[in-house]
């Protein structure tokens, strides 16, 4: 997932998808809400996911708005996506939540704690981020020549597609 930092420069990283949100077609990850990525996206919501699926040679580039979905949210719906979020993760990436701030200096006097977090109850820092699709960049390699489509939603939440060169 790519983001733009404070400085105006970009940043990626490899996220796992978690699902579409209520069966929407909004994309859902997770994050530590004191990770660069969360910062980010609160400073500059659009964001920009590149996703290739090598059994069919194809990439889709997905750009579009983000939400955090944190503690704070207080939405029955979204709360329970929340809750739900959390109790699919391994056990070793809801321990990740439980340490000191990702990316700082790590401190070996300090031990990880070791249990892990209660299912029920996501930890502080848990949020999950929603990408709402505006853009789709989608293209076929294994085409001769390939083939590239590009779509994009209006502002009522129509679609349009134009076939691009590769
Ligand atoms: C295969 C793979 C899956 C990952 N999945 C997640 C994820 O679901 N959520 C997450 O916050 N970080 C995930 N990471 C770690 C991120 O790529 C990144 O290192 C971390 O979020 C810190 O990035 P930041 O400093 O830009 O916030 C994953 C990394 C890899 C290699």
């Amino acid at each position: 997932l790519a983001t733009i930092r404070a400085d105006g420069r970009p940043a990626n990283r490899t996220l796992s998808f978690r699902g579409f949100l209520h069966e929407s077609h909004r994309l859902m990850f997770v994050a530590d809400a004191r990770s660069h990525e969360a910062v980010e996206l609160i400073g500059s919501p659009w964001a920009d996911a590149c996703w290739y699926f090598p059994v069919t040679h194809e990439q889709f580039r997905i750009g579009g708005p983000t939400t955090l979905i944190g503690e704070r949210i207080r939405e029955p719906n979204l709360g329970a996506v929340h809750k739900d979020c959390w109790r699919e993760l391994s056990d070793g990436a809801r321990l990740t939540y439980a340490l000191s701030a990702p990316g700082e200096p790590r401190n070996s006097r300090v031990p990880f704690p070791t249990d892990g977090p209660d299912l029920t109850t996501p930890l502080p820092h848990f949020c999950v981020i929603v990408l709402e699709p505006r853009e789709v960049d989608h293209l076929e390699i294994n085409g001769k020549p390939q083939n590239r489509w590009r779509f994009s939603c209006d502002s009522h939440g129509r679609w349009s597609a134009v076939e691009v060169n590769p």
